[in-house]
């Protein structure tokens, strides 16, 4: 679990900026603090923690928090290559549902990683966390 993955050159990049954006969280209820950083196909990093409410539906985890900012910075063609999100949880977690949800609507052949300070990353292709995803083909395909 502790190998850096090889194959991705911005992956220590991602991994510190989630780290610190971690530090942000919102997370009184909880009090896990999580960051995520993500990278697009055009090279630019954005980044989210965790933003809990007292009406605790309404929170947002820090994965979906980065890519709706990145959205609202970049625009509705975003396209995700590569998600870091980090915890203080030994070992680290991986993404819930539905933050896994909305990255498989902006994302092709993304890979995710989970790391905490401790050093432990773990990493997988986005199709190992969400086989046969529901995406927007499905609703364009719709004939009726
Ligand atoms: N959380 C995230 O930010 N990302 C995840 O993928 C899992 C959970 C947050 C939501 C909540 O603020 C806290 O972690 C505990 O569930």
């Amino acid at each position: 679990m502790t190998k850096a993955p090889s194959s991705s050159p911005r992956f220590e990049e991602l991994r510190q900026l989630a780290l610190a954006a971690r530090k942000n969280a919102y997370c009184p209820y909880s009090g896990h603090q999580v960051g995520a950083a993500i990278l697009l196909d055009d090279g630019s990093v954005h980044t989210g923690c965790n933003v809990e409410n007292s009406s605790y539906g309404a929170t947002l985890c820090a994965e979906r928090v980065a890519v709706h900012a990145a959205v609202a910075q970049k625009g509705p063609k975003i396209r995700v290559k590569e998600v870091v999100v980090a915890t203080d949880a030994t070992p680290p977690w991986p993404p819930c549902g539905m933050c896994r949800q909305v990255v498989a609507e902006f994302q092709d052949n993304a890979v995710i990683h989970a790391v905490n300070p401790q050093g432990q990353i773990q990493t997988w292709k986005f199709e190992e966390l969400l086989p046969n995803a529901f995406t927007p083909e499905f609703l364009s395909a719709d004939s009726k």
